[in-house]
């Protein structure tokens, strides 16, 4: 089948790299992006709308434009920034997800996709290997937002039967487009500040193991996904998805192996490290290795070294 795709909030950290990938697989003219804004650059070839996922009456006439097969729907506001504005990040998380799930079943797409977030998860969950299945008390609106979308995308396969799929990722690292204010945005600029001025003060205390993973991974793990066939998919709420997991510190020495005077200080936002304190170190992944064969490619010295190449060439 031909596949035609929306991607909603194209123009972010994810939706950059993703929509690369997706027009090199299925072709420019069958990638429709979508922000709020223009993107920084656009091909000539390359199909663009400014588009608010919270006007659902021009969302349906795209919908009825294009007949996509697939819809990515990732325009959110993240865990930082939503506890400064919580109600416009409830609204924007949620709303806009309804108008996609909605507008899936009016228009007989064949999948959606939606990512959650480890931040779906809270301080009564597991710590370590945090189960798929298991304690979920996040107390962020950003989490909160998470955790009530999963329950919706799955409310919508059995009710609708709507082939929604998601994923819990962890922190995203990458170089192409700056994070949009998250609590793991701090493992992005640490990379930048390295190359510039050989040291960082990091937002989050020396002893915050979070779950990290690198763009590249995340881009192919969300697109193995989304192709695995029907009857392979056993989770209807969000899968766990894992790579590797670092402090602070243990990111420092990693840099260090390849910027030797690189020196680490700590300049803690109390908000961030509450937020980084309520979720899990590390992520059972064993549903998505087991269902769809996930597996991750790179560990930290292996990102921190192409990191550090490709930030080199930007500055
Ligand atoms: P981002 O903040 O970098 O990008 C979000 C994009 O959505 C931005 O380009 C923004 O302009 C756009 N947007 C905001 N409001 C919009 C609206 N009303 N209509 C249309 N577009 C709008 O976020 P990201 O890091 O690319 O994350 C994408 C998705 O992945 C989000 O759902 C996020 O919660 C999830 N996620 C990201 C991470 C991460 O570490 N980056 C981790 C877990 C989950
Ligand atoms: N990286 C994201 C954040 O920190 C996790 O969803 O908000």
């Amino acid at each position: 089948m031909k596949e035609r795709i929306i991607i909603l909030g194209a123009n972010g950290q994810i939706g950059t790299e993703l929509a690369i990938t997706l027009r090199n697989k299925y072709g420019a003219e069958n990638v429709i992006t979508t922000d709020l804004n223009e993107p920084k650059n656009k091909n000539q070839n390359e199909v663009f709308y400014v588009q608010d996922i919270l006007d659902k009456s021009s969302l349906r006439a795209l919908f009825e434009q294009y007949k996509p097969t697939q819809v990515y729907a990732l325009a959110a506001m993240l865990s930082a920034t939503a506890e400064k504005y919580p109600k416009k990040a409830w609204d924007l998380n949620m709303e806009g997800l309804f108008n996609v799930l909605d507008l899936a079943v009016e228009f007989g797409v064949s999948r959606v996709f939606w990512p959650s977030s480890i931040a779906a998860f809270g301080p009564n969950s597991s710590k370590v290997n945090c189960p798929q299945y298991g304690v979920m008390d996040p107390n962020t609106i950003y989490g909160i937002s998470k955790q009530a979308g999963e329950r919706y995308c799955e409310y919508y396969y059995n009710k609708h039967n709507l082939d929604v799929r998601s994923i819990r990722y962890p922190g995203i690292i990458s170089w192409k487009t700056v994070p949009g204010g998250g609590t793991t945005d701090y493992a992005v600029e640490i990379y930048f500040e390295a190359l510039k001025s050989k040291s960082y003060a990091s937002f989050l205390d020396e002893n915050s193991a979070l779950p990290m993973m690198y763009m590249p991974d995340a881009v192919r793990a969300t697109i193995e996904l989304m192709e695995a066939p029907k009857e392979n998919i056993s989770i209807r709420s969000s899968y766990n998805l894992a790579a590797m997991t670092f402090t602070p510190e243990e990111v420092a020495e990693s840099i260090k192996k390849q910027i030797p005077d690189f020196e680490l200080s700590y300049a803690v936002d109390d908000v961030k490290q509450r937020i980084a304190d309520s979720w899990p170190q590390s992520i059972d992944d064993s549903f998505a290795r087991n269902d769809w064969g996930w597996k991750p490619e790179f560990d930290l010295d292996s990102m921190t070294k192409d990191m550090l190449e490709n930030i080199a060439k930007l500055l």
